[in-house]
């Protein structure tokens, strides 16, 4: 029976994974076929498997949960999340319960354009290099949208460039071309943008002909995220001074700020994870990001407000809604029938989100009791399981 959809479910936690998935069910959100994959337990079939990697010998499963209680941009969202690591969702969803209170997560995502780079070494003149790419715009941007004619019909397509000197001594010339790649993550379209225009490029500037590849450090797709939380919500005056005092810890440390930024990522990455997107290329450009400025920062920050707290974070991401792993793997697919968010750019503040909330849920948790507590209470739940796990390796020795 279809309920209102809400992501707020009280007790979702006692119950068993077979009831949860019923509540889940109640909702409405899930298609027949991907509520009886999620039924059958989820995961990857070895067939579909062999076809993702090489030298597939068997699968290997992660749990896949659902962080509740988000609201973002006034939309309650059910947000997969992998993760192997104990308490993560949880914490999430705690923090977005807090959240919701004062109107949940807001936040926005610039149009998804990604960076092709082209390196050029050994460049005769590089004083005039600029001027001669700026003269052959449009026909590099054409000869780019030659070499991805589906992603120009979609409304995608190169739309800018630049050019930098990196290096005069040595004539180290790097041409960017931005390119729309629409609800993608990019990372194909772009490379092939790059590889396609890469020759006119050597054409007009002469040298070496270097890299062409994307980068992961997208400036140009960035998303931004805020959310508050009252002052009683986050447990009284005491811990909410504590989170802000823990976050400027992290704006005066790069040693903190590493830990800091974990704590977020936490909760990006078990929803990146669980929606099948490119972590690696996700965290490059997080850590990138948050070294830009010659120092090592946090990629959120919290403050104190008369009535609370409010967080800030941005940072670049490159999410997908198609292509990847989106339609092949049946778990990603079950997980985008959660989410019920299509759009790359909401994605990404969907994402960001749940970062968001990983980062106020740690901070919280080590301005009061201490992480720890939270913590071991979910490990010695794991840890027995691993007793479990041991007795049966042994016992099939
Ligand atoms: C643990 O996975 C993450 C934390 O260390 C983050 C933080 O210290 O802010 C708790």
């Amino acid at each position: 029976m279809k309920r209102e959809f809400s992501s707020r479910i009280s007790g979702f936690y006692k119950r068993t994974p077979t009831d949860r998935l019923a509540e889940i069910d109640g909702l409405g959100v899930l298609d027949a076929a991907t509520l009886a994959h999620l039924e059958r337990g989820g995961g990857l079939t070895l067939g579909v498997a062999d076809r993702m990697s090489e030298n597939v010998i068997a699968t290997h499963a992660l749990p896949l949960s659902v962080a509740l209680n988000f609201r973002v941009n006034r939309r309650d969202v059910l947000v997969p999340m992998s993760v192997e690591e104990p308490s993560i969702v949880a914490a999430a969803s705690n923090a977005a319960r807090m959240v919701r209170m004062t109107g949940g997560f807001f936040g926005d995502a610039d149009p998804p354009i990604m960076t092709a780079q082209v390196q050029l070494d050994d460049v005769p003149d590089t004083a005039s290099a600029p001027v001669r790419i700026a003269d052959a715009r449009a026909a590099i941007l054409d000869l780019g949208d030659a070499s991805i004619p589906r992603m120009v019909e979609r409304g995608g397509g190169c739309r800018d460039l630049d050019v930098r000197v990196l290096d005069e001594a040595s004539g180290v010339v790097v041409v960017h071309v931005y390119v729309d790649v629409g609800d993608a993550m990019g990372a194909n379209v772009v490379d092939t943008v790059a590889e396609a225009v890469a020759p006119l490029v050597h054409e007009l500037v002469g040298g070496r002909m270097g890299l062409r590849i994307l980068s992961n450090l997208p400036l140009r797709r960035r998303v931004r995220v805020t959310a508050s939380v009252g002052t009683e919500a986050v447990g009284g005056a005491e811990i909410a001074d504590g989170v802000a005092r823990a976050s400027r810890f992290a704006e005066l440390d790069p040693c903190r700020a590493a830990t800091h930024n974990k704590g977020f990522m936490n909760g990006l990455d078990a929803a990146a994870v669980a929606l099948g997107q490119d972590w690696r290329a996700i965290e490059a450009g997080a850590h990138a990001w948050a070294a830009m400025s010659g120092r090592y920062r946090p990629i959120s920050v919290w403050h104190r407000t008369e009535d609370g707290l409010v967080g800030r974070a941005e940072l670049p991401l490159a999410v997908g809604t198609v292509g990847g792993s989106t339609q092949v793997h049946p778990g990603v697919r079950a997980a985008f029938g959660l989410v019920r968010t299509p759009c790359a750019r909401e994605l990404a503040v969907v994402l960001a989100s749940a970062g968001l909330a990983a980062n106020l849920a740690a901070l919280r948790a080590l301005a009061s009791e201490g992480i720890q507590k939270g913590h071991m209470k979910l490990h010695e739940r794991k840890h027995a399981l691993e007793l479990v796990a041991g007795a049966q390796v042994g016992g099939a020795s």
